[in-house]
């Protein structure tokens, strides 16, 4: 396929494959300073900025890269003419092996562009998905806050818009399986007609790394990243829609969803480091229907529905009904998952989503606990608790839910709750640990509930 796009400046038109890796891309081309490490998502060695984004090369195919816009560590400048932030990390003598460095350096420059004078702990989290195993991160920390103060991120001009705007050209060959529409109506045809040979794009942060460890085998390729129906968050009379590819970094800043949904909001901010979340969707994080998935476990207890869409029409599904099995739902093979619909909540309920996983900025959690409850004069209502990683699906911990309907909240109450809860759930491994911690979680969020 040809596809046009802008990489450091300049405006390339490229022969590529149309799931050949942005990271392969501009290794071809020579620009050597994007590293692959993990090739999953998990070390930053590869970041580049997508539009002025920060995400991972490996995770992202070609066919997303026409009409955008690149910039890697060649495009900061060079080893004889370093920009202010490249010069920093070197006076800081914060690069060894230099491996890990380009993702660093571009990395802080997406936190500098967002916000120009961050604290530490905004810069510690900025490069949570930045790892280095030689240098040592208080010399990186000191070069970002060098460049801060010498007024690097105010002089980062604001992304200029798209490239171009008409579609890429695919192959005569290449039609015939590759599909990147550019409307709902559009993709739901391709759908209808080919069914279970699809295989959907968008985020793609979960495709490559299945396809590294043999989990996809791809026939036709339905790409929902040009599908502006589909990128919504819109609040309405009744409820908050939020589109099937809403990103999770839009979900954790949306004013609405931080307002009513901010165990929601907590999820997406929790779901990984920065360039994954500016990847990561909604209906990624629902169809790959994996017991680890985030997102469902704050919308199983906000009474979340899913909107299925099809030639036929939309149907919804309540959250609990949406998942069969692992990696299994109700979707139908000619359905497209078009968002979720949350109903407004009571201005009195409480909710709070919590995560424990190895590290902060991995994606994978090892255990996750969603809470609501509205407590009125002392006595609980409404309450609904979920859990995830726990079992093939994430699921509502209903035995917990019915111990607390209605009873005065007290420190016992808190304490036989957590007791049931973590028997009602039944990990597959490191069980006594993940028993303890999510009645942990489950005391805890009663306890807060007290306390305001
Ligand atoms: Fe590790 Fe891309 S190579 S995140
Ligand atoms: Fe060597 Fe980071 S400088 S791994």
């Amino acid at each position: 396929m040809k596809i046009t796009c802008v990489i450091n400046g300049t405006l390339r038109v490229l022969e590529t494959r149309p799931l050949d890796r942005l990271l392969d891309v501009l290794r071809s081309l020579g620009l050597t300073g994007t590293k692959e490490g993990c090739g999953e998502g998990e070390c930053g060695a590869c970041a580049v900025l997508l539009d002025g984004e920060l995400v991972n090369s490996c995770m992202i195919p070609a066919m997303q890269i026409h009409g955008r816009t690149v910039l890697t560590t060649e495009g900061l400048g060079s080893p004889d003419t370093p920009d202010i932030l490249q010069k920093a990390y070197a006076d800081e003598g914060a690069v060894q092996c230099g491996f890990c460095i380009p993702g660093m350096v571009i990395a802080s420059r997406a936190l500098l562009a967002r916000n120009p004078h961050p604290d530490r702990p905004a810069i510690r989290t900025a490069l949570a998905g930045n790892l280095c195993r030689c240098t040592g991160y208080e010399k990186i920390i000191r070069a970002v806050e060098k460049a801060a103060d010498m007024g690097y991120g105010e002089e980062i001009p604001p992304f200029g818009g798209p490239v171009c705007c008409y579609p890429p050209e695919f192959t005569e060959e290449e039609r015939k399986s590759f599909f990147q529409p550019s409307s709902l109506d559009e993709a739901l045809e391709i759908r209808a007609e080919y069914g279970d040979e699809i295989t959907f794009l968008a985020g793609t942060t979960d495709f490559y790394p299945d396809m590294k460890n043999g989990k996809v085998e791809v026939k036709k390729v339905l790409d929902l990243s040009r599908v502006e129906e589909l990128k919504t968050i819109v609040l309405r009379s009744d409820d908050l829609f939020a589109g099937a590819c809403a990103g999770d970094s839009m979900i954790m800043e949306h004013p609405d969803v931080l307002a009513l949904f901010p165990a929601l909001a907590r999820a997406a901010e929790l779901s990984g480091a920065r360039a994954v979340q500016n990847r990561a969707t909604l209906g990624g994080n629902l169809a790959s229907a994996s017991g680890a998935a985030d997102l469902p476990v704050p919308l199983l207890v906000l009474g979340a529905s899913v909107i299925l869409a099809s030639v036929r029409g939309e149907r919804r599904i309540p959250m609990e009904e949406f998942f069969t099995g692992y990696r299994q739902t109700v979707m139908k093979k000619d359905e497209i998952l078009r968002g979720v619909s949350l109903p407004l909540p009571r201005t009195s309920l409480r909710q709070a989503f919590y995560k424990r996983g190895s590290r902060a900025a991995l994606t994978l959690s090892r255990i996750s606990v969603a809470c609501s409850a509205v407590l009125e004069k002392g006595t609980l209502k409404d309450v609904r608790i979920a859990a995830g990683s726990m079992s093939a699906f994430p699921v509502r911990l209903q035995e917990t839910e019915e111990l607390l309907s209605g009873k005065r909240l007290s420190a016992e109450l808190a304490d036989d709750a957590a007791d049931r809860a973590s028997r009602e759930i039944n990990p597959r491994t490191s069980g006594e640990f993940r028993k303890t911690v999510t009645g942990n979680l489950v005391r805890r969020f009663l306890l807060s509930l007290r306390e305001n």
